[in-house]
């Protein structure tokens, strides 16, 4: 209830002001221009004849034109023609908090021109809408169509003035667990968002999209013949069709976030302010975990999630096992993966049942223990795929998590998508996404989706929709070649802008070395020689760098128990007052300040390449002295020869000091500052 009431306070303590001018035309000809604060970044955006074009300019000089071609329908002919009935300009001065978050506060700081047109094309009043902020724009068509209707495409370029570096993803549109590729902008061929680039000027551009809602995922293509020409394509239906839809159509913002330097582009809230403010205002009881699990010992091999086989890691007395570990580290929760029924015939359509567990477990057993030591249980939904299985058992699945207390569920798509002809990324996914955001709303259940979709600042207004995997992450370490240092450095940067996200970083094993003997090859890609490819230290700090407010500590307890370096892991929390970019540089490295009530956590990232930060402490703003302890990568650190050297070291600083923090080769850093 208190949590609620904070709320309602919250909101009715919004600074909300806005302007509103309108103008009415009949000329052929119009345009609106906006600057950031600083003038740094402009926008303009024109209607010229039945089109719409807008452009950016950085320090008065065009670096991305965009064409707005609108949608083309199933039979249409032509691309859209517009007449310009009005615009309007609204400007948004807000200030809102989330549940969760790397800040309490957000401040939306934005204009708004709203377009009226008409389709001559398609016959249909469309509503085109651009926000502009210090760090972003973003624009999204509202089509009021009144029927059911086909779209084939989504017409819509990006025109990048120049060459740049891009860091970039092949756009499968079936996993985002993909390696990022690092080359010139006009090698970007097909790529997934977020999509980041890099001028010569060192000015950033993140290519992303927010509001992703009955609709599909968007890629881009870069035209063959144009280099710098990008073509907005959506991930279709199996019939082809990419949109299918009844009544109006509203796309998702089509958003370009940039910044003068790379520490600034991860600074942005953009993407949560284009999203709407939260559906109701009963959210109180959304709460940040942090949680471990049976989940690492699956991966590794050392139990599974079958039970036949004798094998079975979730059982009653090891999930006990895990509650206590948890309860005597102040961990929030313990995840469950493989309690259900199903396993063994993975891949098979109706495989899994979320209502009943394996014979030696216990769930409601396990659910009272966890209560009677303060811990959650973080249930699984393994669909494999199975989505037309899901959505028959998702009602009762939830109900019955409700019914024994379960208040967190961690879902999972590994595998083809059940209807087999539809893809992961497409609207059909989409929609089945949003329908479990919504559904588990019902049921106070929060969300941590693998295989999902790309976060688009939905959970802004879906505060249970806690996080995201969509990234090639933690469990790729224990059965393949695994993700390098600079796979690390790049996520900030790239798929970390659209949101939290699930890597499940923090082993503490690097090497797996422990009990290597019982374990038992499942996976195709385990060539035996899996590793963690980092030092200790990163593996530390990397899950202070990546936000997410589900926060796994994912190692088995044998390997954190009685680790000095435990002590400061388990201090992490899962959301923040305030968040600091320190030093960031695009798969080289990157430091981030935050703080929680009158602690500051600092903790920084590298690449292959050992280096020096300096780090000032000027955030710390008073004359106190502040005793700090850091944990550092050993003299001797490399994360290839020595990963597991590290340092601890305590002592006290001032605001005004300054530090030089080293970074081994695939190295990091946590300092707690009290
Ligand atoms: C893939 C998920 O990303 C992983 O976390 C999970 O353990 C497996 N699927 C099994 O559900
Ligand atoms: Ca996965």
């Amino acid at each position: 209830m208190l949590g609620n009431k904070m709320l309602r306070l919250c909101f009715s303590l919004l600074l909300l002001t806005c302007f509103y001018s309108t103008r009415v035309f009949a000329s052929q000809n119009w345009s609106w221009s906006t600057c950031s604060k600083d003038s740094t970044f402009c926008l303009q955006v024109f209607f010229d004849h039945g089109r719409v074009d807008a452009k950016l300019y950085h320090l008065g000089s065009e670096i991305v034109r965009i064409n707005c071609d609108g949608l083309l329908f199933k039979g249409q002919k032509s691309t859209s023609s517009f007449q310009l009935i009005s615009s309007k300009v609204v400007k948004i001065d807000t200030v809102w908090n989330a549940p969760w978050g790397q800040h309490k506060q957000t401040h939306d700081r934005s204009e708004q021109v709203l377009m009226q047109l008409y389709d001559t094309t398609s016959k249909q009043q469309v509503e085109l809408q651009f926000s502009f902020s210090n760090d972003g724009l973003a624009y999204r068509y509202i089509y009021h169509s009144k029927d059911s209707s086909s779209v084939m495409k989504e017409l819509g370029t990006f025109i990048v003035t120049g060459d740049a570096e891009a860091w970039w993803c092949w756009a499968d549109y079936n996993t985002l667990e993909k390696n990022y590729q690092h080359t010139s902008l006009y090698e970007a061929s097909h790529v997934a968002l977020p999509f980041t680039i890099k001028r010569k000027d060192g000015v950033c551009l993140a290519f992303m999209e927010a509001a992703l809602a009955n609709y599909p995922m968007m890629t881009l293509r870069q035209d063959t013949t144009n280099r710098g020409v990008f073509h907005i394509n959506l991930v279709p239906w199996a019939d082809g069709t990419a949109i299918k839809s009844f009544g109006a159509i509203t796309t998702p913002w089509r958003v370009v976030q940039f910044a003068s330097s790379e520490k600034d582009l991860l600074s942005s809230s953009f993407l949560d302010c284009l999203n709407a403010p939260p559906s109701n205002d009963d959210f109180s009881w959304v709460k940040p975990i942090t949680f471990c699990g049976i989940w690492w010992e699956m991966h590794l091999g050392l139990s599974d999630w079958k039970y036949s086989g004798g094998r079975h890691g979730a059982s009653t007395s090891n999930a006990k096992r895990y509650i206590d570990f948890a309860a005597a580290n102040g961990i929030g929760g313990v995840l469950m993966e493989g309690w259900n029924t199903g396993w063994e015939r993975w891949g098979e359509p109706d495989a899994f049942d979320f209502t009943k567990s394996y014979p030696d477990l216990d769930l409601p057993a396990v659910v009272r223990h966890a209560r009677s030591k303060g811990v959650e249980i973080i249930g699984h939904h393994e669909t494999g795929g199975d989505v037309v299985m899901y959505e028959k058992q998702m009602d009762k699945a939830f109900a019955y998590y409700q019914q024994l207390g379960i208040k967190y569920v961690k879902t999972g798509y590994a595998g083809p998508v059940n209807p087999p002809t539809e893809n992961h990324h497409g609207q059909y996914m989409v929609n089945h996404m949003n329908l479990v955001m919504r559904t588990a709303a019902k049921y106070h259940l929060m969300v941590d989706a693998h295989e999902p979709v790309i976060p688009s600042g939905l959970s802004r207004t879906w505060p249970n929709l806690l996080s995201f995997e969509a990234v090639r992450g933690m469990e790729w370490n224990a059965w393949s070649e695994g993700n390098t240092p600079s796979h690390d450095c790049v996520l900030p940067f790239t798929r970390g802008l659209a949101g939290p996200m699930d890597y499940s970083p923090g082993i503490f094993d690097v090497l797996e070395s422990n009990r290597k003997s019982d374990r038992v090859k499942w996976n195709g890609l385990d060539k035996g020689d899996s590793r963690v490819h980092s030092t200790i230290c990163h593996q530390l700090a990397m899950p202070m760098i990546y936000y997410t407010p589900m926060l796994m500590l994912p190692d088995i307890p044998a390997n954190y128990s009685g680790h000095p370096l435990f002590e400061y892991l388990k201090q992490i929390p899962a959301t923040w007052d305030e968040t600091r970019i320190v030093a960031a540089s695009i798969g080289e490295f990157v430091v981030i300040a935050r703080r929680s009530g009158t602690r500051w956590f600092i903790g920084g990232i590298g690449n292959e390449d050992a280096r020096v930060i300096p780090v000032s402490f000027g955030f710390l703003k008073d004359k106190q002295s502040h005793s700090y302890s850091l944990c550092s990568d050993g003299k001797e650190a490399d994360f290839n020869t020595n990963p597991l050297s590290y340092s601890i070291d305590k002592g006290t600083l001032h605001a005004k000091d300054r530090m030089e923090l080293k970074l081994a080769t695939g190295g990091g850093f946590l300092m707690i500052v009290e």
